[in-house]
C-alpha cells in the first residue's frame, strides 16, 4: 500500500516525504515541477537512504493521473500541489483558480473512482481572514481576502461537500500557519524563485549578501513593537503532523479541520534579531509601509491538533532560523541551475 503525495517535490511535500519513507511508507510523488526541483526528490533519497517514486504529471492532466492510480495500490492522498504566491493570485486570479480547483476537483474523481477516500489536504491560516482577535481556533467563522486564500476556501467546501455525498471520505484540512526552517541535514529546504515574497527566505538572503536589506512592512501596527506578528512553525514539526492527520484519517470518516501552529507569535524585528544572533551576521533593515491586506497578529491555537491527532509542535525559533540558515549557507543557489543574480555592487551565483 502507498501514499501518493501530490506537490511532492516542495517545500513542505518534499520534508513530508522524508518523514514517510523514515516511518516506513512507501511514497508515489506526482508533481509537475512548476516550483520545485527533481532534485529535492534525490536529496529526499540521500536522506533517507530509500526510493520514492517520481511521475511528472500535472494535475490538470486527469488521465495521466489516473494511470498512476492503475498502476499502485494507492491507500491515500497527502495533496501539497498548487500555487501559493498571494501577490501573484491576486494579477493571475484564473492561473490559481484553474490550478488549485480544477486539480483538486481532478484528484478527487480519480479517487473516488479507485475508491480512495483517505485525504491530508494543504490548507492555510489564510482562511480565518482578517480576524482581530488571537488566537486562532477552527470554529472562528472563514473568510477569504485575496484569490489565492478564496481557492483554499473553495477546496474546504468542497471537499465538506464529498463527504455529504459518500460518507466513506475521510479527510483531514491542515491549516498551517507560517512555515519555516528546512531539514537539520541542509540537504532540503525552501528554494523560492527570485526574490522572496515571505520573511524569512528574505532575511537569510540578506543574512548572506545576496540582497542588500530587508524592508520591514510596518512598525506601526498594535503590537509590542509595532511591527507584524506570525506563528511561524518548523517545517519538520509540520511534516509529522501530516504523519498523525494520515493515521487519523485511516481509521475515522468525516472532515476535520485541524491547525497546525505552535501558538506562540513573533514580531518581525524579533526574526531579525533572531536570525543576527544565529548567523552572526548584521542584517540591515528599513521601515516602509505596510503591506495591504497583512494583518497585525496571526498565531494558532493549536489544542485540536494536540487532542485529536496527538500533535503538538516540537522545535522552538533558534532550531527555526539554524535550520533555515543551514539550508541558504549550504545550498546558496537552492536547487536551482546556475546563473547570475545582481544585489547592490555584489553579483551572484543563481
Ligand atoms: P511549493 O510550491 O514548494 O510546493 C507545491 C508543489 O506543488 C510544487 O512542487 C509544485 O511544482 C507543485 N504543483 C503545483 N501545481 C501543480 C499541479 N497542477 N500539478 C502537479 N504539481 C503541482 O509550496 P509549499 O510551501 O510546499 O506548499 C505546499 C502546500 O501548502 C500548498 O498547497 C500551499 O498553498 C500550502 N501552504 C503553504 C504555506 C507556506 O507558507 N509555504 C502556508 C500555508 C499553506
Ligand atoms: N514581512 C516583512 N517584510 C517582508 C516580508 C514580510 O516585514 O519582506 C512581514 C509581514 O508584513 C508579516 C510577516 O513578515 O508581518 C510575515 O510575512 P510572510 O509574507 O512571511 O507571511 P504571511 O503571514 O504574510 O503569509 C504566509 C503565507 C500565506 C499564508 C499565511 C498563513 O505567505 O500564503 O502565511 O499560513 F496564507
Amino acid at each position: 500500500m502507498e501514499i501518493l503525495v501530490t506537490g511532492g517535490a516542495g517545500f513542505i511535500g518534499s520534508h513530508t516525504c522524508v518523514e514517510l519513507l523514515n516511518a516506513g511508507y512507501e511514497v508515489v510523488v506526482v508533481d509537475n515541477l512548476m516550483n520545485s526541483k527533481q532534485e529535492a526528490l534525490d536529496r529526499v533519497r540521500e536522506i533517507t537512504g530509500k526510493e520514492v517514486l517520481f511521475y511528472n504529471i500535472d494535475l490538470l492532466d486527469k488521465d495521466a493521473l489516473s494511470k498512476v492510480f492503475l498502476k499502485h495500490e494507492i491507500r491515500a492522498v497527502i495533496h501539497f500541489a498548487g500555487l501559493k504566491a498571494v501577490g501573484e493570485s491576486v494579477s493571475l486570479p484564473l492561473k490559481y483558480y484553474h490550478n488549485n480547483i480544477t486539480g483538486t476537483l481532478n484528484l478527487c474523481e480519480v479517487m473516488e473512482e479507485f475508491g480512495v477516500h483517505q485525504l491530508v489536504f494543504s490548507s492555510s491560516a489564510t482562511v480565518y481572514g482578517l480576524q482581530d482577535c488571537v488566537p486562532f481556533h477552527e470554529e472562528l467563522p472563514l473568510q477569504a481576502t485575496n484569490p489565492y486564500g478564496r481557492t483554499k476556501l473553495m477546496i474546504e467546501e468542497i471537499l465538506r461537500d464529498l463527504y455529504v455525498s459518500n460518507k466513506k471520505w475521510s479527510i483531514a484540512l491542515l491549516r498551517y500557519f507560517n512555515p519555516v526552517g528546512a531539514h537539520p541535514s541542509g540537504l532540503i529546504g525552501e528554494d523560492p524563485n527570485g526574490i522572496p515574497n515571505n520573511l524569512v527566505p528574505y532575511i537569510t538572503q540578506v543574512a548572506i549578501g545576496k540582497l542588500a536589506k530587508i524592508s520591514v512592512l510596518g512598525n506601526d501596527y498594535s503590537t509590542d513593537d509595532g511591527t507584524g506578528v506570525r506563528d511561524y512553525i518548523h517545517v519538520l514539526d509540520l511534516a509529522v503532523g501530516h504523519l498523525k492527520a494520515l493515521e487519523k484519517v485511516s481509521f475515522t470518516t468525516g472532515v476535520e479541520a485541524y491547525n497546525l501552529g505552535t501558538g506562540r507569535g513573533y514580531s518581525v524585528l524579533e526574526m531579525i534579531a533572531t536570525f543576527e544572533k544565529v548567523t552572526g551576521n548584521s542584517i540591515p533593515y528599513e521601515i516602509v509601509d505596510r503591506r495591504p491586506g497583512d494583518i497585525a497578529v496571526s498565531y494558532a491555537d493549536p489544542t485540536k491538533a494536540k487532542n485529536n491527532l496527538n500533535w503538538i509542535s516540537q522545535k522552538g525559533l533558534i532550531d527555526m532560523c539554524e535550520d533555515s540558515w543551514r539550508w541558504q549557507m549550504n545550498n546558496p543557489n537552492g536547487f536551482g541551475e546556475v546563473g547570475l543574480i545582481k544585489s547592490g555592487n555584489k553579483t551572484f551565483m543563481k
